[in-house]
């Protein structure tokens, strides 16, 4: 898909970044940014292991978390919004998460240009934004396109968790899984390992319901 015909599914941030995000990006981007040019995940963590995108990762606590809670797998925490990056980076680094790395970036374009068919072990969209209205539903995250795009860079036996604490887009997900001929999906157990933290505790707070879902395609089975 082209830069111009791609859906924005995050919302135009504007504004000046603090001094103290500033040093964070200068200081920790180097060593846990995405070289430029196709993902090549043995090259980037050095060892070769199973690979999880975390797509939207505000301010990273689930993708610190899975990481350290599975250190034998490797993670890639994307998304567009700069203070959450930074907020991540120095969390990782004061807690040495070696397993983790970060794309400051639109992460669909990631997926479309330069994630390899067949290379992801999981893909992870925690809360995502819910476009609650109709008219910028086509915002949403997940749609058939992206599914289509995740089904074909997931191995066979790989899986997409999902997580939103607003019922309309638990519905919309599920429908759209479920209508998609290359999916199956689940509601399933919060997984353990992820913190309340970030929009979930926002949302549980708020006394919303939180859904997880998890999907696989078929070619891997239910
Ligand atoms: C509602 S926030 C949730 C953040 C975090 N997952 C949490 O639970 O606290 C959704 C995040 O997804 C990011 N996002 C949406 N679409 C994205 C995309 N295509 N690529 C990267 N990030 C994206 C937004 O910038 C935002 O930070």
């Amino acid at each position: 898909m082209t830069e111009t015909a791609r859906v924005r599914t995050f919302h135009a941030r504007q504004g000046r970044i603090s001094p103290l995000t500033a040093s964070r990006l200068e200081e920790l981007m180097p060593q846990r940014s995405l070289p430029e040019g196709p993902l090549d995940a043995a090259v980037l963590f050095g060892r070769h292991a199973p690979l999880v995108l975390e797509v939207g990762c505000g301010h990273g606590a689930a993708a610190i978390a899975y990481a350290q809670t599975h250190p034998g797998h490797d993670v890639v925490a994307a998304d567009v919004h700069t203070p959450g990056l930074a907020r991540m980076l120095a969390a990782a680094e004061r807690a040495g998460v070696g397993n983790l790395r970060v794309h400051h970036g639109d992460a669909v374009a990631l997926l479309e240009a330069r994630v390899p068919s067949g290379s992801l072990s999981a893909v992870h969209v925690f809360f995502p934004d819910p476009w609650p209205k109709a008219r910028h539903a086509k915002r949403r995250l997940i749609s058939s396109q992206t599914l289509d795009l995740l089904a074909d860079r997931l191995r066979a036996d790989g899986r997409l968790l999902l997580a939103t604490d607003h019922e309309g887009y638990a519905g919309h997900a599920l429908a759209q899984l479920r209508r998609h001929p290359l999916w199956v999906a689940d509601v399933v157990p919060r997984p353990t390992w992820r913190p309340l933290d970030g929009f979930e505790a926002k949302g549980l707070a708020a006394g919303r319901r939180v859904v997880d879902v998890r999907a696989m395609t078929r070619a891997g089975g239910a």
